[in-house]
């Protein structure tokens, strides 16, 4: 049974926790989101410094919180990529330092593979294969989950990301940031029905579309579009329009992971990434999926954003398997999910 204490720093939260295999002993978040609001979005270098003030503060509280000590854990473990460079940097550099300071090995982790073992926290008996939504600020992905640290990417988006178009429309509705939240709530209020919006679809070369990725820029400059068309001669329906831009991404989103699910013959579908917090698309699948006999699997919110729980939770899985990294492992802005096992020493990938 291994204990990992883990950092998350990709974007603007600063996590720290502790996961016994899949159990969560703490889990410490300190969000950043007020810091860039003025700016309508994050501000890369005031997201590393503010990951340097808080980090030290959060290690010592999932330490106290947990109710251990160095020696009870067996190794600390960081996300490593993809994110923001300079603030990845912040989380390496410290849990390496833990390690060698503490003599334990050092883990790398992949933020998506994070997000994947987010179910895994609550749905403790779950074992792949199974399909996995990533919908994140920076990623729209349908991930065949095949064993720890071997997945496929069978679809994603050619373009914008699911949050990224949420916090986009958001932005031109002049609604704050991040947008996903908000626009959840006002489309409550809204009619999803009352602007019909284009869904964005991706031609193939030899005809036809392709089945299971997707394209959210068209909609995007739709929203703008109506935008500029209705504010000029009345007070924008924001509800409404929230509503019906919120509906076209479930839709789009529910209809392909469903198809991508009945063609691979995978009866279950974790959701993961901040937009499965999403109380639309959460509803939306559940129902579109329980005719197919489809198991569709949500984290609780709190493990949907970016946390440092889920980074322990694969971190403890890789270390069950005799993996750690070395100590000069980099941070990288990009690295494709289906590359991760490089993360780690003496992997030989065929074997895996
Ligand atoms: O996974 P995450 O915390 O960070 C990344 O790895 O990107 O996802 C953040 C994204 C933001 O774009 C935010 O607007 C979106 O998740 N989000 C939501 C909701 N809560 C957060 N999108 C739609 N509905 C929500 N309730
Ligand atoms: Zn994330």
């Amino acid at each position: 049974m291994a204990t990992v204490l883990a950092i998350e720093t990709s974007c603007d939260e600063t996590g720290v926790a502790i996961v016994k295999n899949r159990k969560v002993c703490s889990n410490v978040v300190a969000s950043q989101i007020a810091v860039h609001q003025p700016y309508g979005g994050v501000v890369p270098e005031i997201a590393s410094r503010y990951h340097l003030e808080a980090i030290n503060i959060l290690i010592d509280q999932a330490l106290e919180e947990a109710s251990l000590t160095w020696t009870e854990i067996d190794a600390i473990a960081a996300t490593c990529a993809p994110g923001l460079v300079g603030a990845l940097l912040i989380g390496i550099t410290a849990a390496k330092t833990l390690a060698i300071v503490h003599q334990k090995p050092f883990l790398g982790v992949h933020h998506l593979e994070g997000h994947i073992y987010a179910t895994y926290l609550t749905q403790t008996d779950l074992q792949p294969p199974f399909l996995c939504l990533l919908v994140s600020g920076g990623h729209t992905s349908l991930i065949r989950v095949q064993d720890c640290g071997i997945y496929e990417t069978l679809g994603q988006t050619r373009d914008d990301a699911a949050g990224e178009a949420f916090d986009k429309v958001a932005r031109l509705l002049n609604l704050g940031y991040p947008g996903g939240p908000i626009i959840d709530k006002l489309a409550t209020e809204g009619n999803p029905e009352a602007f019909t919006l284009p869904e964005g679809k991706i031609s193939q070369p030899n005809g036809g579309y392709h089945p299971y990725d997707s394209s959210f820029s068209g909609l995007k400059t739709a929203v703008l579009r109506l935008v500029q068309k209705l504010e000029s001669s009345q007070e924008l329906p924001v509800n409404d329009i929230a509503a019906s831009f919120q509906q076209t991404v479930v839709n789009s989103l529910t209809k392909r992971a469903i198809a991508c699910a009945l063609d691979y013959g995978l009866s279950t579908i974790a959701i993961g990434g901040g937009v499965a917090a999403n109380s639309c698309l959460r509803q939306h699948l559940q129902e579109a999926a329980s005719p197919h006999n489809i198991k569709v699997l949500f984290p609780p919110l709190k493990y949907c954003t970016d946390n440092a729980a889920m980074i322990a939770c694969a971190a403890c899985d890789h270390l069950n398997r005799g993996h750690s990294s070395s100590l000069t492992l980099g941070a990288a802005s990009r690295l494709k999910i289906e590359d991760l096992m490089g993360l780690y020493q003496g992997i030989n990938l065929e074997d895996n």
